[in-house]
């Protein structure tokens, strides 16, 4: 088994948590591409997904899935996605597929959020995957200088305009002990729109899929 193996099946096992009838919050990136596909088999059983991409949607549309606007639901069950890294907390790193904004409105939104991942993603410490802020553009050097004073080094990821026209820093460097004081003091540089922490809202149940099945840990 591989990589890939291990991210479609455990894309396959978060079916098992999608009630029927029900509108579900999706993710970006390739877990989310086999979780979509997996969807397929269940798409009249579902009321619609609110998607965080233009890629997400463009995958969801292919195969027939209706696709929700967040601000015409009331009621959202569940937020499906994977992470960069997630640790013993449940706490995550996010925005390796530039997502993270939507990825972090819709999460917030949903009632649960379930995280699924090949085991590859679970770490001790935060930090080894370099951090997505998204910034805008304007305010690119000032957060990067800002970032520095913390011991960060903010690398431009060059060709990457987000779905609301900013841009990508990301940070190397850091090792990151306290998820939740980092998130709030990241998310208050002006200029930032997001920090790719997500330890204010975490995950509430996570997939994880290694070599011997999955395991399910519930916070
Ligand atoms: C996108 C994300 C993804 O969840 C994260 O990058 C993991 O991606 P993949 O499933 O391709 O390993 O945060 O913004």
């Amino acid at each position: 088994m591989n990589q890939n193996s291990l991210k479609k099946a455990v894309s396959q096992a978060a079916i098992d948590f999608i009630k029927t009838n029900s509108v579900i919050g999706i993710g970006t990136g390739s877990t989310i591409g086999y979780l979509i596909n997996a969807l397929g088999s269940i798409k009249h059983q579902i009321k619609g997904v609110v998607s965080s991409s233009k890629q997400s949607t463009k995958k969801l549309r292919k195969i027939g899935i209706n696709i929700l606007d967040l601000n015409e639901i009331d009621y959202l069950p569940i937020y499906i996605d994977s992470a960069d890294e997630i640790d013993s907390q449940m706490c995550m790193i996010k925005g390796g597929g530039a997502a993270l904004t939507h990825e972090k409105i819709i999460a917030s939104v949903a009632d649960k959020f379930i995280c699924i991942i090949d085991i590859s993603k679970k770490v001790k410490t935060l930090g080894t995957f370099p951090l997505p802020i998204e910034v805008i553009p304007i305010a690119r050097n000032f957060v990067t200088y800002e970032l520095e004073k913390i011991g960060g080094i903010a690398k431009y990821r060059q060709n990457v305009i987000t779905e609301n026209g900013n841009i990508i820093l990301d940070i190397h460097n850091l090792l990151i002990s306290n998820p939740i004081l980092l998130e709030q003091y990241i998310n208050s540089i002006p200029g930032v729109v997001t920090v790719g922490i997500f330890a204010s809202r975490r995950a509430d149940i996570l997939l994880v899929g290694n070599y011997n099945g999955i395991d399910i840990i519930v916070k």
